[in-house]
């Protein structure tokens, strides 16, 4: 296929304001000034030799590569990115649990019909009080279905959701429809223990007017660890020699971007063919989606492409000159409905962007599974489901450990390990790093079969693996990354408790000596955690453990800039000693003139930002004790939590301000939470900045 009808001038403004900094010893103080350029101006349009092959596609459309899997040995067809050939239906295989008898058909039906009659008597009747005991005893009756008729359940539960006015129609088909979340739900109910604790983190995530969050189950800590923490634990001296890291998360690419469509859509994924304004009349376009992308949609090729353009001249790195290495801290695919989704859809956005990656980047990515990186979204299977049920998921792990591979990120051990730990791996790297990656859909509350065995913390083997990994790390003296994607903590809204009480224990015991950092994505913001000591019980500069780093996301959804960040690390501690974070500002998106791509600014350097307010010395590096020390100039001086939300949205003009007390407060409570249990404490409302602010003054 011939490249694509728009060509590029090839005209690139780099505007020099610092000296390009070279990898190399720091003296008497860490660095200072800016990486690379100040700014880049990323060429128009579209760089085609970014692929090697395209499809046709209609002027003033981005180009749709003719992308070849190399692991599935497939080029993807053209309709399945085409913008204006959206699918409706996922076409994948769906899994259901083994039924425990051999029912007929017509036996099958006469289940269901029993089953729905007595749940809506639970439902209206007034022999059960109060809406947690309705829905747990609507669950109890429910199981026999999934047990004796598991395919006639998906169908029986849109009838029930839209029946009972759960929801509207077409968001009971979208949730519960077996293509979609249906048959994941039919797993759930057949194999859950619905009349106890799973029955009640499955009501409340159905609705907390149903039954409130349940907190922290007790951890049994016996025999959790080989070893007791050693009571001397030396760290490795710094070498004194800084290498440039990159930091990316979230691309979430969308190859069915449409240019021209609404970008000001009332639901669903905007800057789409089907994206309507239900305000406006039909026909009509009120914000038309431009070519670089808009606060409200995923990243068009065009911008994702910019911001990787970016990285070298404002990173003052090259192929001569590399990255030591990036982290990419998950999520890939579009936000788009379940009806839309795919295998092949993720497969090629897993392709495409770990292609995109490996050209545009230097030196090896480690990336990290996100919730969107998977189908149906956000779900994984444990191992120790029965049957087929516990390898549902294979086919993703194999793709994505045979890409890594393939890239030459991993070698077959590590492909070996991520086949087997849920794309999950356990690398050291050329300098010396241990970076472990873990799927943190196990503890994220939207992965449905996460509510199986809920008193467990850890069913899939997640966090036995890991506990393994730093064991053997320790042991070996060598320091470790940990990556993933769903932060551990912040608000607490995300994750569920169990897990992430177990994980804040393992941060803690293999603390500050083994694991020097800790890297999220997954809210798209710039945001910061810290773990403490003791389960975070006193929080203060000499029990502050480890930073938790959440990167800023490439996609501007939801209104918010496109940003990266780049790190200074040393060598021999794998300490970071500085942080510096670029964004596009997309407000400007609609307004560029044809001969130019969007601007990458510098945005700040963590250092100089923080460094002063919290006193930190030019020397030390930026760690917990650092994070804490400026948690507590925050307290003094509420300018610096103005600063800091400025920079949560990567400066848009959509973040609403932080200036009241209990916002000031809120974020402080945040970034010292490292857990669910520790962020559920903190006042509620103040987490985002992608929306006006839930919580009042
Ligand atoms: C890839 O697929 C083609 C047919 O599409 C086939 O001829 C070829 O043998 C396959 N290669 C591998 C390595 O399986
Ligand atoms: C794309 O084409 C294939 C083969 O013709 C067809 O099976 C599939 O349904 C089409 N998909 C879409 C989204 O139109
Ligand atoms: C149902 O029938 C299948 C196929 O004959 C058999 O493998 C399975 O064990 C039976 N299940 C039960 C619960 O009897
Ligand atoms: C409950 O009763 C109302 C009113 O009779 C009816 O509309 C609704 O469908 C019933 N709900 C269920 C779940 O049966
Ligand atoms: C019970 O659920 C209904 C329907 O969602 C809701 O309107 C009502 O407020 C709930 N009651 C309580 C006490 O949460
Ligand atoms: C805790 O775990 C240990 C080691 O696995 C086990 O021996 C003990 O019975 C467990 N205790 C409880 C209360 O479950
Ligand atoms: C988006 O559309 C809504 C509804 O028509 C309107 O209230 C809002 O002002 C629009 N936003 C923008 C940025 O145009
Ligand atoms: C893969 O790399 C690891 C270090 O991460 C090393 O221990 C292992 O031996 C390597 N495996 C192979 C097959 O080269
Ligand atoms: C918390 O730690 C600080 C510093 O080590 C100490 O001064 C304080 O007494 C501790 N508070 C509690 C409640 O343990
Ligand atoms: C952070 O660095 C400072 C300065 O080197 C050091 O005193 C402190 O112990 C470090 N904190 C941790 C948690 O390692
Ligand atoms: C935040 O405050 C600044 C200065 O007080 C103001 O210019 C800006 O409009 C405010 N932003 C929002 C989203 O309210
Ligand atoms: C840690 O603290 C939380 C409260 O923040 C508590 O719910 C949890 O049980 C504690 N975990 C352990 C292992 O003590």
């Amino acid at each position: 296929m011939s490249a694509a009808a728009r060509t590029s001038p090839l005209q690139v403004i780099i505007v020099f304001t610092a000296a390009i900094m070279a990898i190399g010893r720091y003296g008497g103080g860490a660095s200072t000034g800016i990486p690379g350029v100040s700014s880049f101006v990323a060429p128009a349009g579209y760089p085609t030799s970014a692929f090697s092959s395209y499809y046709p596609s209609p002027s003033g459309q981005e180009p749709q590569p003719a992308l070849y899997d190399p692991v599935l040995n497939i080029t993807f067809p053209r309709n399945l990115t085409n913008p204006d050939t959206l699918p409706d239906n996922d076409p994948d295989p769906v899994y259901y649990p083994q039924p425990i008898a051999n029912l007929s058909v017509a036996a099958q039906q006469a289940v269901i019909k029993s089953i729905l009659a007595e749940v809506s008597e639970i439902i209206n009747g007034s022999s059960i009080q109060g809406n947690c005991s309705k829905c747990i005893a609507a669950l109890s009756v429910a199981k026999s279905a999934a047990q004796l008729a598991p395919s006639l359940v998906p169908a029986a539960m849109v009838a029930l959701c839209t029946s009972s006015g759960f929801h509207s129609a077409s968001t009971c088909a979208e949730d519960f429809e077996a293509s979609t979340f249906g048959a994941i739900w039919t797993q759930v109910l057949g194999l859950a223990d619905v009349a106890g604790l799973d029955g009640q983190y499955i009501c409340s995530s159905l609705s907390t007017s149903f039954c409130p969050a349940p907190g922290v189950s007790p951890l049994n800590m016996t025999g959790l660890f080989p070893k007791p923490k050693p009571a001397n634990a030396k760290k490795p001296k710094a070498s004194g020699k800084l290498v440039k890291v990159l930091h990316m998360s979230d691309f979430h690419l969308d190859p069915r971007y449409k240019v021209g469509s609404e970008s000001n859509c009332s639901s669903g994924l905007c800057c789409r063919s089907n994206a309507l304004n239900t305000a406006i009349p039909a026909g009509h376009v009120s914000n038309s989606a431009p070519l670089y992308g808009a606060f409200t949609c995923d990243t068009p090729y065009d911008l994702g492409l910019a911001a990787l353009q970016a990285v070298g001249p404002m990173t003052g790195t090259r192929k001569s000159n590399p990255l030591a290495w990036t982290v990419y801290t998950g999520d890939l695919v579009s936000h788009e409905s379940q009806n839309e989704l795919s295998r092949l859809y993720a497969e090629y956005e897993e392709d495409s962007i770990y292609g995109m990656l490996k050209t545009y980047l230097t030196g090896p990515v480690y990336p990290a599974l996100g919730n969107h990186d998977t189908n149906p979204e956000a779900i994984d299977a444990p191992h120790s489901l029965p049957g087929p049920l516990g390898t549902q998921f294979s086919w993703n792990y194999d793709h994505v450990a045979g890409l890594w591979q393939h890239e030459g990120w991993l070698n077959s051990t590590g492909a070996e390990q991520a086949r087997l730990h849920y794309g999950g791996y356990s690398v050291k790297n050329q300098y010396g790093l241990r970076v472990i990656t873990i799927n943190t859909d196990f503890w994220y509350k939207a992965n449905f079969l996460n509510y199986i065995n809920t008193a467990d913390s850890d069913v899939s083997g997640t966090f036995a693996f890991l506990i393994q990994e730093l064991q053997a790390a320790e042991d070996a003296g060598e320091r470790v990354w940990i990556v993933g994607h769903v932060l551990s903590g912040w608000d607490g809204s995300n994750p569920l408790p169990n897990p992430t009480n177990l994980f804040y224990q393992i941060v803690d015991r293999y603390s500050p000596h083994v694991i020097a950092n800790i890297f999220f994505g997954h809210t798209h913001e710039d945001q910061q955690m810290i773990y403490y000591a003791n389960n975070g019980t006193n929080q203060s500069l000499s029990t502050a453990l480890t930073p938790g780093w959440i990167g800023p996301s490439v996609t501007p959804l939801n209104n918010l800039n496109s940003g990266f960040r780049l790190y200074e690390v040393d060598t021999a501690t794998f300490d970071i000693y500085e942080a510096y974070t670029f964004y596009a500002n997309v407000s400007a998106f609609p307004s560029l003139p044809s001969t130019q791509g969007p601007t990458y600014n510098f945005e700040y350097s963590t250092r100089a930002t923080y460094g002063p307010a919290a006193k930190w010395p030019a020397d030390a590096p930026l760690n917990a004790t650092f994070w804490h020390a400026v948690t507590e100039a925050m307290e003094a001086d509420h300018s610096l939590v103005s600063t800091f939300n400025t920079l949560q949205g990567k400066m848009s003009v959509r973040t609403p301000n932080c200036t009241c007390e209990a916002c000031v407060d809120a974020k402080i409570c945040y970034i010292r939470s490292g857990s669910v249990a520790l962020g559920r404490a903190c006042p509620q409302g103040w987490g985002s900045v992608q929306s006006p602010y839930k919580a009042k003054c």
